[in-house]
């Protein structure tokens, strides 16, 4: 199987970057407190797809949110990784082919998408390189 290393160590809270993974694309994202906190005050059983930050995040590593840069509509790589001011109604990424809006933690808050953004296996190598895949 394949994977791929990717050094996360110049991505500032804020930021977010966009690796390959198995020729798809992947969002690495750094949230800030800010973000982080968004995501938690969120009642989960309110989401379409419930799942909290920290089951879609590391133990200890909760400000790395890293997930398939695929729409779950019908594939297109949503904006928000690197764009700027496109992050959509709750400040995560949005998919402008027919309007999904995901939030902080990259689940699908508006929008035809049925699920979050899926978070592929990875696993960190040190502080700065995680291994996706
Ligand atoms: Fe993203 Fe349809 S492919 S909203």
């Amino acid at each position: 199987a394949s994977s791929t290393e990717v050094d996360i160590s110049a991505v500032q809270p804020g930021q977010a970057i966009k690796a390959v993974f198995r020729k798809q694309p992947v969002f690495i994202r750094n949230l800030t407190p800010a973000e982080i906190a968004q995501a938690n005050k969120v009642p989960v059983t309110s989401l379409r797809d419930p799942q909290t930050l920290a089951e879609r995040t590391k133990e200890g590593k909760e400000n790395w949110l890293i997930t398939m840069g695929v729409c779950t509509h019908l594939g297109c790589v949503p904006l928000g990784a690197g764009e700027g001011e496109t992050k959509g109604e709750f400040g995560g990424y949005f998919c402008p082919c027919h309007g999904s809006h995901y939030d902080t933690a990259a689940r699908i808050r508006k929008g035809p998408a049925p699920s979050n953004l899926e978070v592929p296996e990875y696993e960190f190598m040190s502080d700065t390189v995680v291994k996706i895949g």
